[in-house]
């Protein structure tokens, strides 16, 4: 096992106050049910962000707090990397507007995209950072607003996400603690599978796309679900072998929290108990990027990670992206 270059040193999330429950989307129009949502997804509730709430400011409400936790103030960052598939513009990053509200004055901040694996692909680039000598403290944000990309008419994509964001500050590990392994990995060839076909710069807005709804969420549920479980558990096997560790050694499993059925899947897949799995997805449903980070912390605060804990981390999102990490903590 490698020795820790990078290590957390606090955690923070930020997620918005109003809770939009599965009976409420009858008030919107939706033709589903509690029953149909919970037995699919797991899901019972999830946040939305209101006018105003923005993905930058719930990406600052997650690392101020994560910065407390720390006890390190914005001058310290050397680098603030966020993950989101939903920039607040899309020119300049998010990360930027994030740096001007953190006041981080001598980070180099920028966004990363790798969909609902992209706080992973992030912490690996953080990791990257510390190892070259190029940063020591790090702040690596997860942050997505997804109600406002989902298409709050299509029943089959609007029950499953949520908004929320989860940060932690990574610095160079000094003990034995801090990440063990990692492992990276892309297809695509099959975007087309989950994305956004328009708004960018080769479908631009007009009213056609508006008319089309072209830039909303375009998701095909069953396949996404199939590559979804193939993926996470390869992501997990990969993670295990690099650490030369086995599902026997992991204090806590924390899958993307996409799908309960996906969660039990991948925990199967690697011979974890669904008693070493911490799940949230019933509660926020499925925030992409920020969806580990904020059960992170919150298992931090709930006892479930400790002083010591080897935690596995999995994710697979748009692109296809899929991802994993173990963490001594
Ligand atoms: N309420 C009631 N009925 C619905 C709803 C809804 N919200 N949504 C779809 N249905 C209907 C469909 O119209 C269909 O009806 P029909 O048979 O009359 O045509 C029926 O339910 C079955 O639809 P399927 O899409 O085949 O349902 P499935 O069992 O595959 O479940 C689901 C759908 C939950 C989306 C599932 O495919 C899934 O979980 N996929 C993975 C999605 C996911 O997790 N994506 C994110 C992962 S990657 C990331 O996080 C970015």
């Amino acid at each position: 096992m490698k020795r820790p270059i990078a290590a957390v040193v606090g955690t923070g999330r930020g997620v918005p106050d109003t809770i939009m429950t599965n009976n409420d989307f009858a008030a919107i129009g939706i033709e589903t049910s509690h029953e149909w949502i919970v037995e699919r997804s797991g899901i019972v509730e999830r946040r939305i962000a209101k006018n105003g709430v923005t993905t930058a400011s719930m990406a600052a409400d997650a690392a101020r707090n994560a910065m407390e936790k720390a006890d390190i103030h914005p001058g310290q960052l050397d680098s603030i990397i966020l993950s989101t598939a939903t920039p607040d513009r899309l020119l300049p990053s998010t990360a930027v507007d994030l740096q001007a509200e953190l006041g981080a004055d001598r980070a180099a901040a920028f966004d990363v995209g790798a969909a609902c694996s992209g706080w992973l692909y992030g912490m690996t680039v953080a990791e990257g950072l510390i190892s070259s000598g190029s940063a020591e403290t790090i702040l690596v944000v997860g942050a997505e607003k997804m109600s406002a990309i989902v298409d709050w008419k299509d029943r089959a994509t609007c029950v499953l996400f949520g908004d929320g964001s989860g940060a932690v500050i990574l610095q160079r590990a000094k003990t034995g603690k801090g990440i063990l392994s990692s492992f990276l990995r892309s297809d695509g060839k099959l975007a087309e599978l989950l994305y956004r076909p328009a708004g960018g710069a080769t479908i631009q807005f007009s009213q056609q796309v508006l008319d089309d709804r072209a830039h909303f969420v375009k998701m095909a549920g069953r396949e996404v679900f199939k590559h979804a479980v193939r993926s996470m558990s390869e992501a997990a096997d990969r993670a295990l072998d690099a650490a030369r560790l086995t599902g026997d050694d992991i204090d806590l499993l924390i899958p993307h929290q996409a799908n309960i059925r996906i969660i039990e899947a991948t925990a199967k897949h690697s011979n974890i108990s669904m008693d070493k799995v911490y799940v949230n997805v019933d509660r926020f449903g499925n925030t992409s990027s920020a969806s580990i980070p904020i059960a992170i912390d919150e298992a931090i605060e709930k006892g479930r990670i400790r002083e010591g804990s080897t935690v596995m981390l999995v994710a697979f999102g748009a692109g296809f992206t899929w991802a994993s990490m173990i963490i001594r903590f």
